[in-house]
């Protein structure tokens, strides 16, 4: 790798304003933070800047709700946003809204570029409209019974429970989910971006190492497809900035979010003299320019955003890295199971370093989910981090402290262990740069093996027993410091809190990571306090205990019970019922289905006979925990043919849906195949 400094300007997505921060951001945070981090140590200038995305309905909605402007609502939530970052060391240079006028001309000029170079086609569509709201709705606040299975209470455009999907018309006796009338098809001048002009320059972008492996599959999936225009406006009323010359017409939200990384550098170059904005986002820039992002945006990263950026004669990105999603206990994040972790409740319990450790653990370059099993990572923190690395410096730090008066000796006793450790530095660069943050996560921990190791052979603690044996309990003592002070550099990026603490014992000032080859000789170090403490069981229980609570206290409770919202239907006869043959199974296979957001394809055994079931309980269950399981099917439903193949029966659910759906399973002694009656 060159030595020389490279100029690089990173960027998390940026939160919606109308809901907390919880740790499926803060995974994304956090690897980002890891790697500006690393650049920054490593010499590079390195600016990383986010923002609130402040813009659309849901918010406009939401502060309604609470009586306040959305101007209030969204002030309050950047305060409470940066402050949960803050907690975990996010080390932004700038944070910023999508409400600023920064944005508001940076959004504004893009837009007329694209407009004046042909790019945006304008014609009027029809779209549901709530007459007593006086607004427009989007797809997900109307609902209605689905046209296929008839499940009452269904949004938008695809069926929970049978996994169909449609146009929103097609919902039979839909309501808007906000007043509850009838929408009514009424007709509005929309304005698109033809995504269409930048087919070929796209699909070089997408082969020019601009995205990882699995995007450019994506990425040609969706070139086969072929590529849409893109609606970019809304009619008012709604919270976002008015399209110039298009009085009552606004940008889709979605189109000013991404300029809102511009929005908040350009921000921080009115604060700084050192940053010229033209040098990073003008057509001719040399600088760096780096996406962090979650699988599920990443159409509007690789496809809308570089042809923006394009037609509007700006840069584009030299990378968009997509990452996959966190898990809580191998399920996806679910606020009745207690396992949607909000920041602010986790700050409250753990030790913010501890995630940021944990997940360092597990991340890769790629795009695979994240598992944060609250086992594991006490298992996981507590022996590395503790039993480990921090171990290292409270083994020999005493000794220095009353036996040699704080100071170190003049010369390393081992130079051959030494150079072993500072010859792995290249290979933990690397992974660093190519964000393989779990191996460099291992290849570390291997050299605190080695360390302790070294220790436990040495046995300080037998020879300072010994009478004249000083000398040698200096060598290994200032050894294990020093070995300590290597491993400590190289976590510098993923712990810095730590790292600062040990900077103040080592009293030698912060490390870089050119500096880490160099030991600390003839050097006074500060008297040692204790760097970390362990995950205790009964802190990650209160904290999950409270995820629950809050998200209890946060979910407004329904105005009506389920039956009236969901009242019972009309009566039927005794023969009518006996019809439905109900028998129990089990589960032998669960298993994803590429490409269906809702469902799993489930392998029955209802006693001596197999079925294939697709039930869409995907947001509720992962497929490891079904299988096995005993449930309820209806066994003599005729056979339908869905979109990723027959389905051969229907399993019994119950809840409103998505993650809230709860599986019928009876108890283990009841056998696949009986007849429930
Ligand atoms: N506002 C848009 C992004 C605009 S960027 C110009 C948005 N906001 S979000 O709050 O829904 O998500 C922000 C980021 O958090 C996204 O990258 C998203 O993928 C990520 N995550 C949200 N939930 C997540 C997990 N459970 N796990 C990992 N990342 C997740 O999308
Ligand atoms: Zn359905």
């Amino acid at each position: 790798m060159s030595n020389q400094s490279r100029t690089i300007l990173i960027t998390s997505a940026l939160p919606y304003a109308n809901g907390p921060i919880h740790l499926g951001h803060m995974l994304e945070h956090i690897q980002t933070d890891i790697w500006n981090r690393f650049q920054k140590m490593r010499g590079h200038h390195s600016i990383f800047v986010c923002a609130d995305d402040a813009h659309g309905t849901p918010i406009m909605l939401r502060a309604q709700k609470e009586g306040i402007t959305p101007e209030q609502l969204i002030e309050k939530s950047k305060r409470e946003h940066q402050a949960d970052f803050a907690g975990f060391s996010i080390g932004f240079d700038n944070y910023h809204s999508t409400h600023s006028e920064e944005n508001k001309t940076l959004s504004a000029m893009i837009y007329t570029r694209l407009r004046e170079a042909g790019h945006i086609n304008s014609r009027v569509i029809k779209q549901a409209y709530d007459p007593e709201k006086e607004m427009f709705l989007p797809d997900r606040f109307i609902k209605g019974e689905c046209p296929k299975c008839g499940a009452a209470d269904q949004y938008g455009d695809n069926c929970e429970a049978c996994g169909a999907s449609y146009s929103p018309t097609e919902l039979k006796n839909a309501v808007s989910a906000l007043s509850g009338a009838k929408p009514i098809e009424k007709e509005s001048e929309h304005f698109f971006f033809k995504l269409g002009d930048f087919e070929t320059m796209l699909k070089h972008w997408s082969t020019e190492g601009h995205v990882q492996k699995e995007v450019a599959n994506k990425l040609n999936e969706w070139f086969e497809g072929g590529l849409q225009e893109w609606d970019i406006s809304r009619d008012a009323p709604y919270f976002g900035f008015e399209i110039p010359d298009q009085p009552g017409k606004y940008f889709y939200v979605w189109l000013d979010a991404p300029v809102g990384y511009m929005a908040s550098f350009k921000n921080l170059c009115a604060q700084r003299d050192d940053l010229n904005f033209d040098d990073f986002w003008g057509p001719e820039s040399k600088a760096e320019l780096y996406h962090f992002i979650g699988k599920d945006i990443a159409y509007f990263h690789t496809l809308f955003w570089p042809a923006m950026l394009k037609g509007a004669n700006l840069r584009t990105p030299t990378a968009v890295f997509c990452h996959g999603f966190l898990t809580v206990n191998g399920a996806k994040m679910s606020k009745s199971r207690g396992t949607f972790i909000m920041a602010r409740t986790y700050l409250e319990h753990l030790n913010p370093e501890h995630l940021r450790y944990y997940l360092a653990a597990k991340m890769g370059s790629d795009l695979s989910d994240m598992d944060l099993n609250m086992e594991d990572f006490m298992l996981r923190v507590n022996s590395d981090l503790v039993g480990k690395v921090v171990n290292i410096a409270s083994r020999c730090a005493g000794f220095i402290r009353k036996r040699f008066n704080n100071r170190l000796t003049e010369n390393l006793s081992e130079p051959a262990l030494f150079a072993e450790f500072i010859a792995q530095g290249d290979t933990i660069a690397s992974q660093y740069e190519n964000r393989e943050f779990g191996h460099a996560m291992r290849s570390i921990m291997a050299l605190a093996d080695k360390a302790n190791q070294y220790i436990d052979e040495q046995q300080p603690w037998v020879v300072a027993k010994k009478e004249g044996e000083d000398e040698q309990l200096h060598a290994i003592c200032s050894m294990g410091i020093n070995l300590f002070r290597v491993i400590i550099g190289y976590l510098k990026p993923v712990l810095p809190v730590t790292t600062e603490k040990s900077e103040l014992f080592l009293n030698s000032g912060e490390i870089l990571w050119r500096e880490i080859k160099n030991p600390l000789l003839g050097h006074e170090i500060n008297k040692f306090k204790p760097l970390m403490t362990r995950v205790e069981r009964d802190k990650v229980d209160a904290m999950l205990a409270a995820s629950q609570q809050h998200m209890q206290a946060i979910t407004p409770p329904a105005p009506t019970g389920p039956l009236t919202e969901n009242p019972i239907k009309e009566e039927i006869s005794f023969d009518d019922f006996a019809k439905i043959d109900l028998r129990i199974a089990r589960i032998v296979a669960a298993e994803r289905v590429e490409k269906a957001d809702k469902l799993l394809q489930l392998t029955l055994d209802i006693g001596g006979e197999s079925r294939t079931v697709f039930a869409g309980i995907k947001s509720a269950y992962t497929p490891e925990q079904l299988k096995g399981k005993l449930t309820v099917v209806v066994a003599n439903l005729a056979p339908r043919k869905m979109r990723f193949g027959l389905s051969e029966g229907m399993v019994l659910a119950a809840g409103p849906g998505g993650e809230e759906l709860w599986i019928l399973s009876p108890d283990e002694g009841a056998q696949p195949g009986m007849q429930v009656k």
